[in-house]
């Protein structure tokens, strides 16, 4: 009970931060506080090779966790992973489903208000989802960001492939959070099993986290 009151206040400021970026930037990159496409679309590149190359499948299920005004699916659309992916996004933020939801007409149905996938995905993907925090508990946020990842864990067949920031220790600086690689890492093996790291590649900083079920 507790533990969903306390989500409920981060989830509640966030909400807010970003609806109040959204409406000052537009749908684009700084809309979700990246700082330009480069490091958004590396990210994208970074998250869905890593899932190509692990699912077993030739048209592989994700769920864009955090899908702000649906970027990902652009970046697919143009891309060669097209035809292999089936794609659903999910936000916590009813502006940025509503962005979807404008600038996708004919796939409205793709994007929903949620933490997660409807139904089971082969992997559920989160880009940037969990940089933004506007508290200075880190225990806090990390709780949230785990318990997050347990609900999408049980919705995904094959596992969890997220971005962080990474820095020496754990901490928040500029309401951004970063994560600790091998810290993550070992929580992340207790909780789920194994879990692999690379450094995002042309994004300084940023971490790929993969999550496989054996
Ligand atoms: C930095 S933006 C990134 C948006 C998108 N992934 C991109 O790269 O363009 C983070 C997004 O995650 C959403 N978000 C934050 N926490 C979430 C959660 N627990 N579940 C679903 N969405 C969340 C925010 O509302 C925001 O739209």
């Amino acid at each position: 009970m507790f533990r969903h009151i306390s989500f409920a206040a981060l989830e509640y400021s966030i909400n807010r931060a970003y609806q109040s970026r959204l409406r000052q930037r537009g749908n684009n990159p700084e809309g979700v506080f990246w700082r330009n496409s480069s490091s958004q679309l590396a990210r994208f590149e970074t998250l869905l090779s890593i899932t190509k190359e692990l699912s077993p499948k030739i048209k592989t299920r994700i769920a864009d966790i955090g899908c702000g005004y649906g970027a990902m699916l652009s970046f697919i659309e143009h891309s060669n992973y097209s035809d292999n992916i089936l794609y659903e996004g999910v936000d916590i933020n009813r502006d940025m489903v509503k962005a979807c939801w404008s600038k996708f007409p004919d796939k409205r149905h793709l994007f929903r208000i949620g933490r997660n996938a409807q139904a089971e995905v082969d992997f559920s993907l989160f880009s940037g989802t969990f940089n933004l925090c506007l508290s200075n508990n880190i225990s806090a946020w990390e709780k949230y960001i785990f318990g997050n990842l347990e609900s999408s864990w049980k919705k995904s067949r094959y596992g969890l492939v997220l971005n962080l920031l990474c820095d020496d220790k754990p901490n928040i600086r500029n309401q951004i959070y970063y994560a600790n690689r091998r810290t993550f890492i070992a929580r992340a093996t207790k909780l789920f099993g194994p879990t692999h790291a690379i450094s995002t590649p042309n994004v300084s900083s940023d971490v790929s986290f993969i999550i496989n079920k054996q």
